[in-house]
């Protein structure tokens, strides 16, 4: 497969967002709107987008706010983690920091394999996200409770 990545726009990632986690995302302590963060779309030449990375730069500390590719499996979701990386390097980033939850198993293995090192665990901190946002569920992946949030991190 050979593809090339583009600029991701406010509008997609708002209309990917809204499909896939809702408006806005919500991490620890922040919540980031599409029209805040940059990103990147994999498409295969001529054909659909087939998944997006977007993150928010702070100074030269960066969060990997959102990463989903479209079809799971076929290696789309690494070559979003590696096109970020180098567009967060070129931008002289120097850590990426990735917030996931306790219920995303494959997600945790894909970033470990990824060399990020899980650097927190924040107990309980699904309780303050569903303050903001209701509908998110006490049940996640694989039928298991998602209460946590998992920090990982890697220096660029
Ligand atoms: C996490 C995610 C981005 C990973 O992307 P991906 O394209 O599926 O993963 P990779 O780039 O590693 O691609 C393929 C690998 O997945 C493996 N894979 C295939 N099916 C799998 C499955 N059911 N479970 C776990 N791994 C699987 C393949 O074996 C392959 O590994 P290999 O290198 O040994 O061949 C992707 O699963 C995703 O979009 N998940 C939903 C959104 C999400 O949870 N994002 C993270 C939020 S913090």
């Amino acid at each position: 497969m050979d593809g090339r990545f583009e600029a991701a726009e406010a509008a997609f990632i708002e209309e990917q967002w809204r499909r896939l986690w809702g408006v806005p995302v919500v991490s620890l302590g922040r919540q980031y709107e599409p029209a805040g963060v940059e990103g990147l779309v994999y498409r295969e030449d001529g054909g659909a987008p087939q998944g997006l990375v977007t993150w928010h730069v702070d100074g030269d500390r960066a969060e990997i706010v959102t990463i989903d590719a479209f079809e799971q499996g076929r290696h789309v979701g690494g070559r979003l983690l590696n096109g970020a990386e180098e567009e967060l390097r070129r931008q002289g980033v120097k850590r990426a920091t990735i917030m996931t939850t306790n219920d995303n198993l494959r997600a945790i293995a894909f970033y470990v394999r990824h060399g990020y090192r899980l650097v927190a665990v924040h107990l309980d901190a699904m309780e303050s996200v569903r303050q903001l946002k209701p509908e998110v569920p006490k049940t996640g992946q694989d039928g298991l409770p998602l209460q946590d949030v998992i920090e990982l991190a890697k220096d660029l």
